[in-house]
């Protein structure tokens, strides 16, 4: 294999690596069945293939905290931490995966590295997956550095500690507010420390791959917003602490509504407008909560033209950081549509916003979002 071949190659397995592990978050998050999870399957089976061809069977190794991959320690990166993580907290030490697997036995695999170790789960060898289970002495995994890193590695590695903190409101854990401003703090040190926002934007472009969490995607738009109006400082953290809750009362919600992958008939789709309400109470009996987050919370489904939910009494003046976060939950919701169904492309979303903007979404916001997109549009020209 020439270095350039090889480096290819060590590219797919990265790759190969980050689905699993985002997969696996997402897994958690939802369900194993979860669409999401579905199509991270698929694509790591594709990026498995592209292995196989080069490389027959794929043999990883963990030994004393390093992954072992093609008889060389991985190159270390922040999904590979994850995975050696999630393999030693299930005591395997050998995973043998060869070629002529199917996407069942993948979903099985990220099914097992989605478990936490207190819910126990058989691991069982399937037709082309082995699990070896030895016993190795291993390291834990270093906690991350922020500022220096790229977004979207951060975003990796965040997407499944702020889906740990998630799980824990559901299970009735207290929110550990800590860990949503280290998150934030990471975002907001990346934004800073790249020259060009909308730069730092670029990997949002290429989501399909590396599969942000929703409310990781509306952190980084409402920043990115928010940067291009001038606010920095506090402010900015406020905002981008506001996003990522911004949907915490989901948390409330019956996984079979949230999951349910056709139309809500009218009963569940009462439930589901509960969130908002549900979320701005819990947040609000949360100590460390700034207050812009319980705000969103509530207000992040009322539109500019007054319809949405949850209705009020009286006339409601909404805070500019809901009216932010709106144009980035109908962007994000678009995109990700995308990703599924049919392709709306950058311009037919540009359209539809135009469309909203004054009526549903705030018109000013609107276009100086949509500025926001078409830097990232500029600055990633030729990749797609
Ligand atoms: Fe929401
Ligand atoms: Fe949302």
């Amino acid at each position: 294999m020439n270095p350039q071949q090889n480096s290819t190659h060590l590219d797919h397995f990265q790759k190969l690596v980050r689905l699993l592990t985002t997969a696996a978050a997402n897994a958690a998050l939802y369900h194993p069945e979860h669409r999401q999870v579905l199509r991270l399957n698929k694509q790591a089976l594709e990026q498995l293939h592209q292995l196989f061809n080069r490389h027959g069977d794929l043999i990883l190794k963990v030994i004393d905290g390093q992954l072992i991959y093609a008889n060389k320690p991985a190159a270390e990166s922040l999904a590979i931490k994850r995975l050696i993580s999630a393999l030693t907290k299930n005591g395997i030490s050998h995973l043998k995966i060869e070629s002529g697997i199917y996407a069942e036995e993948l979903l099985g695999l990220i099914n097992i590295l989605s478990k936490s170790p207190d819910k126990q789960i058989d691991i069982k060898d399937s037709e082309h997956i082995h699990y070896g289970r030895i016993e190795i002495r291993y390291k834990q995994a270093s906690s991350a550095q922020f500022g220096a890193l790229d977004l979207a590695e951060i975003s990796t590695l965040e997407a499944g500690r702020f889906m740990e903190l998630y799980q824990a409101v559901r299970s009735k854990q207290k929110l550990e507010m800590s860990g949503i401003h280290e998150i934030v703090n990471g975002f907001v040190n990346a934004f800073n420390s790249q020259s060009d926002a909308f730069l730092a934007l670029a990997p949002l472009r290429s989501m399909d791959e590396y599969t942000y969490t929703h409310s990781t995607n509306i952190c980084m738009l409402n920043l990115a917003q928010a940067k291009v109006l001038g606010i920095d400082g506090q402010l900015l953290n406020d905002i981008g602490i506001a996003a990522m809750l911004h949907d915490v009362g989901k948390m409330f919600i019956s996984p079979d509504i949230l999951g349910k992958s056709g139309k809500l008939n009218e009963e569940e789709w009462q439930i589901m407008q509960q969130h908002p309400r549900l979320g701005a109470e819990y947040l609000i009996n949360t100590p460390g909560v700034p207050r812009l987050a319980v705000i969103t919370a509530f207000e992040h489904h009322m539109r500019y033209d007054n319809t949405g939910y949850p209705k009020t009494k009286r006339p409601w003046q909404q805070h500019l950081c809901s009216y932010m976060t709106a144009i980035s939950d109908t962007y994000d919701a678009m995109r990700t549509h995308r990703a599924y169904e049919e392709a709306l492309d950058l311009n037919q979303i540009i359209s539809i916003m135009l469309d909203l903007a004054g009526n549903k979404l705030h018109p000013q916001l609107t276009y100086s979002f949509l500025q926001v997109l078409s830097g990232l549009d500029k600055s990633d020209n030729g990749h797609e």
